[in-house]
């Protein structure tokens, strides 16, 4: 069964970590502290952040299904607030919702997530099982554009918010917006892979959007590097909290 998962993901034959083997270690999986600037997070320029800040799962989706603070609230069919279970270890943060995503009010539920199913089944997951799945924008760019600066540190404080009520163990950013964004700085996918950074005490694990991935088949195998780091990391995490 885990075969036909890699298989879908271009990942069969499986590779195997050598023993003692740290996937990513040549780059180093020491956790790096790095802060939100100043200002940023849960307090955006609005004034709605620290409201935002204090909701409960109820009123944050009611918040989130009827916000209006963007202009993406014109053209989205609805807002995709996130699924999954609410007090998963595992959270996998997207981008943005696409057109299936738009018209079904579910994160990653065309082809590329797709993908990310079969990303989740090779290292033993499942959707809502465990593992919840989230997107820096709420609301669909028209034409799939990519987010504008504004929207995200519109939109930024609700998924804050979600990562708060959630408390996952790790974060896995798929893509560029959501590890830039939630890592509060700019920089390629391929300067971030390999290390385990920190979001307010939460190991972070930057990885590529499957939507890139279904482009750049090659990449794949980068992928599934990082979701090694990223279960090497979970088991390191639990294994201390056990202690
Ligand atoms: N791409 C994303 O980043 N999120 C989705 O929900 C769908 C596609």
């Amino acid at each position: 069964m885990r075969a036909a998962y890699l298989r879908e993901m271009g990942l069969w034959p499986l590779w195997r970590l050598r023993q003692g083997q740290a996937a990513g270690s040549a780059q180093g999986t020491q956790p790096q502290a790095v802060p939100l600037p100043a200002g940023e997070g849960a307090s955006p320029a609005d004034g709605g952040g620290a409201e935002i800040a204090r909701l409960d799962w109820a009123a944050l989706k009611e918040r989130v299904t009827a916000c209006t603070a963007c202009p993406l609230h014109q053209t989205r069919t609805q807002a995709v607030f996130g699924v999954g279970d609410e007090a998963a270890q595992w959270l996998f943060v997207g981008e943005a919702p696409g057109a299936e995503e738009d018209a079904r009010g579910e994160p990653f539920v065309g082809q590329a997530g797709k993908l990310l199913d079969n990303m989740l089944a090779s290292i033993g997951l499942g959707r809502g099982d465990n593992v919840y799945i989230a997107n820096v924008l709420k609301c669909r760019p028209p034409g799939n554009r990519n987010p504008h600066p504004d929207e995200v540190r519109r939109c930024e404080p609700y998924l804050a918010r979600q990562i708060e009520l959630i408390r996952p163990r790790l974060i896995v950013t798929l893509g560029k917006f959501a590890a830039q964004t939630l890592l509060g700085k700019e920089a390629t996918i391929a300067s971030l892979r390999g290390t385990v950074h920190d979001y307010r005490g939460i190991p972070l694990i930057v990885s590529y959007h499957p939507a890139y991935l279904l482009r750049n088949l090659p990449d794949k195998a980068k992928a599934w590097e990082d979701l090694c780091l990223a279960r090497q990391t979970m088991a390191e995490r639990q294994g201390t909290e056990a202690r």
